[in-house]
């Protein structure tokens, strides 16, 4: 059982789960790394195993709102991206494996290998995928999409926002902040100071924060920023932990309406570089140092970029003698089986610039 669902047992029957997760995920240490950064400390949790189909962040909020949409008799869900982005790839896949139609409204972003594996992936998983060049256009496309679903279906498809990042998927990671306290309970490792993570849609930090809150813990959450506003951006984390927090009272209001804690979160800007998706020189070294060191996977839109403003602030001297946590939210369940063989011709025209154009520099082996 969630430890969610332990502690507020009301919320199980209020907030229906699909059970994709495949949970706890492991934590371990990483002594060489930590050992070059003089963090005693340094930690790893593995977010990347979420899942066996596919893994990262994506797939504990996932099962909350594709468990909604089961719930509710939803034939489809639409939802919204960027053109790589691995919450639409996670959506199809799952929305697939759950007799779910998928409705992707993707929009263009800055080449990368792993946009032409996620496009394909999402292809082979049966999503309608859309290229959207403009706000205009996604607008349009998205109206349109209505339109067709309520003819075919007689029913709306059910609207997921970008990176999953509704009040009801930030409850997943609520949960595994609970999770992590189980896991400090039974000395996996001490309780952290400091949790690392990447905020691309502000979901992932601030159900953790709202968790750490709930679970009594003293941990600090640092969301790096990958995005802007209004994606990333401190007002964006207040409404979200407080509409989270509500929807969880509504099911249960013996959950205390703990304040936004301030004092324990960041959201340092200084290591996304100069656009989403675009790698920076710092987030590749840190994709490679985790590489070399702990053997672990990471990319350069997200997690290297987490990782580089973790290996920044250590080098600083602010994590010295700290109990750090880097939490892993990217999928390493390897996609290329599914889709060798695919031909990106059978995805619409205009995905092909991305096998037709070169990938950006940093990402070139
Ligand atoms: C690998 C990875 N890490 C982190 C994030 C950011 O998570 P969130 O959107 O919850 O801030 C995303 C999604 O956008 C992601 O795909």
């Amino acid at each position: 059982m969630l430890p969610l669902f332990e502690h507020w047992p009301a919320l199980e029957s209020g907030l229906p789960i699909l059970n994709l997760a495949t949970l706890p995920t492991p934590i371990a240490p990483m002594t060489e790394l930590g050992a070059d950064l003089d963090v005693e400390g340094l930690y790893i949790k593995r977010d990347d195993f979420t899942g066996e189909a596919y893994g990262g962040n994506k797939v504990r909020k996932l099962d909350f709102l594709l468990g909604k949409a089961k719930a509710e008799g939803i034939k489809t869900v639409l939802t919204f991206g960027a053109a790589g982005s691995n919450h639409a790839l996670a959506t199809a896949i799952y929305t697939q494996a759950h007799d779910l139609h998928c409705i992707s409204i993707l929009v263009p972003q800055h080449n990368a290998h792993s946009v032409r594996r996620n496009l394909l992936r999402g292809h082979v998983a049966g999503a309608e995928l859309h290229h959207c060049v403009s706000k205009g256009k996604a607008t349009l496309c998205t109206a349109n999409a209505f339109r067709r679903e309520f003819m075919k279906q007689g029913c709306f498809p059910m609207v997921i926002p970008p990176g999953g990042s509704a009040p009801l998927g930030v409850v997943g990671y609520v949960n595994a902040a609970l999770e992590l306290k189980a896991q400090v309970e039974a000395g996996e490792m001490p309780e952290p100071d400091v949790v690392y993570v990447a905020s691309g849609t502000m979901g992932t930090c601030i159900g953790l924060l709202l968790g750490f809150a709930l679970a009594g813990m003293k941990t600090r959450v640092v969301g790096v920023a990958v995005t802007t506003a209004p994606y990333t951006e401190m007002k964006k984390g207040h409404k979200l932990y407080q509409q989270c927090l509500d929807l969880m009272r509504v099911c249960d209001p013996t959950i205390p309406d703990i304040p936004f804690p301030q004092d324990r979160f960041s959201l340092p800007y200084d290591f996304l570089g100069e656009d989403y998706a675009l790698y920076t020189e710092a987030g590749c070294a840190a994709v490679k140092a985790i590489k070399e060191k702990e053997g672990v996977p990471l990319e350069g839109t997200y997690t290297g970029k987490a990782l580089s403003g973790l290996l920044a602030h250590a080098q600083s001297g602010a994590l010295a003698g700290q109990q750090v946590l880097f939490w892993d939210t990217y999928n390493s369940k390897d996609v290329s089986p599914e889709i060798e063989g695919i031909d990106y011709h059978d995805l619409p025209r205009g995905f092909h610039q991305y096998f037709e154009e070169e990938v950006q520099e940093l990402d070139r082996q």
